[in-house]
C-alpha cells in the first residue's frame, strides 16, 4: 500500500549478503506509529528475534516473514546445522500463539536443510523473498474472495448508503506484507467504489486498532471511526453494523478461531444479533495439527502494556501515563478462542470455506495430507 503515495512493504530487503559482509532488511517500526513513520534495519537474528518480541513488527503473517528473514540474517557466519537449528529456536521462541512464525520456520529448514552449507545463505535470501511475495498475492486473493461478500451486502442497501463492517485489533496491511487480510476485502471494495464505513475496535491494551487500522484506513480515504472496545455489542443492536469481519493468529482444523484478546466477545455479540462474523485468513495461519482452539498456547504478556498508555500530547510531545494506581497487579492476555460455531465463514486465498473440518479441508487437501 502507499505511505505518501510512495508503494510501501512492511518488510522488504535492504542489503543483500555479498562477500561475507551481513546483508539487511528494513522494516516499519509499528510501535512508533501513528504518530512517527520510523523505519528500522535488522542486520542479525537477534535483531530479527527483538523486532518480533518487542512487537516492532506483528501480526501472524508479517511475523512469519521477519522470522524468515532472521534465518537468512543468522546464517552469514555460519550455516551449520547447529546454527540452523539455534536460530530457529531463538525465533520460535519469541511469541507463541501466531502459528505463521512455526509455518515460516519449517518452510525455512525444509528448503535449507537439505543442502550444502555454501549455499544456505543464498537459498535462504530467496525463500525468505518468496514468503514475502507469497503472502502479498494470498492477501491480494483474500480481497477478491471477500470482495464478493461486501458487493452482496451492499446490493441489499440503499442507493450510496456504506457498508457497516466492524473490525477488530489490525489485521491490515500492517500486519501481512501488503493488503492485509481484513482489510484487503476493504480496500479492494474502496477501490471498487462500493461505499464502505470500517468501525475500528481501539483494541486494548496495545490498541492495534487506534494506532495502526485507523492509520491505515486514513491514509487510504476509507471512511471509518475508532470505537472503544465495548462499544460492538451496542452498534450491533442498532443495526449500524452489516458485518465483522477480522484475522486471526492461528486457526485449527476444525474453524476454532484464535485471535486478538476480545474478538470472542465481538463474535457474541455478532451472534446475538444476526451480523455476520467472518475471519479472513492465510492458509499458512491454519494449524492443521490441531483440532481445538483451546490447545492453542495463548500469550501473556508484561501488564505494562495495560497499566501504561502512550499517546500524544495537546503540544505534540508523545509520552506514556499510568492509568492503574500503584501496587495494583495487572494481567495481560493477548488472545482469546472463537468457537467455530459462531463464524459465518472463513475468508481464504481459495475461496470462503464454513469453519468446520470438511469444508477447510475441501479447500486444502495438501495441507491436510502433510499435517
Ligand atoms: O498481537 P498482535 O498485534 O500481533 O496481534 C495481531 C492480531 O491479532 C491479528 O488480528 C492477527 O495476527 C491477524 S493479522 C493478519
Amino acid at each position: 500500500m502507499k505511505v505518501n503515495g510512495k508503494p510501501t512493504r512492511t518488510i522488504w530487503p535492504e542489503r543483500l549478503p555479498e562477500g561475507g559482509r551481513a546483508g539487511s532488511v528494513g522494516i516499519i517500526d509499528q510501535t512508533k506509529l501513528p504518530h512517527r513513520f520510523e523505519t528500522v534495519s535488522l542486520a542479525s537474528l537477534e535483531d530479527a528475534a527483538h523486532a518480533i518480541a518487542e512487537m516492532l513488527v506483528r501480526g501472524a503473517p508479517l511475523i512469519g516473514a521477519t522470522a524468515a528473514y532472521g534465518v537468512a540474517l543468522a546464517l552469514n557466519e555460519d550455516a551449520g546445522d547447529a546454527r540452523l537449528a539455534a536460530a530457529y529456536d531463538q525465533l520460535f521462541a519469541t511469541r507463541p500463539t501466531a502459528v505463521n512464525l512455526r509455518w515460516a520456520l519449517d518452510e525455512m529448514l525444509a528448503v535449507l536443510k537439505p543442502l550444502p552449507e555454501a549455499e544456505r545463505e543464498a537459498a535462504a535470501w530467496r525463500r525468505a523473498a518468496e514468503i514475502c511475495d507469497e503472502d502479498v498475492e494470498i492477501c491480494r486473493q483474500i480481497g477478491v474472495n471477500g470482495l464478493a461478500l461486501i458487493e452482496e451486502i451492499a446490493a441489499t442497501k440503499a442507493p450510496g448508503a456504506p457498508v457497516n463492517i466492524l473490525t477488530h485489533c489490525n489485521a491490515g496491511w500492517l500486519a501481512t506484507v501488503d493488503w492485509g487480510t481484513a482489510t484487503s476485502p476493504i480496500y479492494h471494495a474502496h477501490e471498487a467504489g462500493i461505499p464502505v464505513h470500517v468501525f475500528v475496535d481501539e483494541t486494548r491494551p496495545r490498541n492495534q486498532g487506534a494506532a495502526l487500522t485507523a492509520w491505515e484506513l486514513n491514509n487510504h480515504g476509507v471512511p471509518h471511526h475508532v470505537v472503544v472496545d465495548n462499544a460492538g455489542g451496542h452498534l450491533m443492536q442498532h443495526g449500524m453494523v452489516d458485518m465483522v469481519i477480522v484475522g486471526t493468529d492461528r486457526t485449527t482444523a476444525e474453524g476454532d478461531v484464535c485471535n486478538k484478546i476480545g474478538t470472542y466477545l465481538k463474535a457474541l455479540a455478532a451472534h446475538d444479533n444476526n451480523v455476520p462474523f467472518y475471519v479472513a485468513l492465510p492458509s499458512p495461519t491454519i494449524d492443521f495439527t490441531l483440532a481445538s482452539g483451546f490447545d492453542i498456547p495463548i500469550e501473556e504478556r508484561r501488564g505494562e502494556e495495560v497499566s501504561l498508555v502512550h499517546g500524544k500530547t495537546p503540544t505534540g510531545e508523545i509520552t506514556t501515563v499510568q492509568v492503574t494506581p500503584d501496587g495494583s497487579p495487572v494481567a495481560n492476555y493477548a488472545f482469546d478462542v472463537t468457537p467455530a460455531r459462531l463464524v459465518t465463514g472463513l475468508i481464504t486465498e481459495k475461496g470462503i470455506a464454513a469453519a468446520n473440518r470438511a469444508a477447510i479441508a475441501a479447500l486444502f487437501p495438501e495441507r491436510v495430507r502433510a499435517a
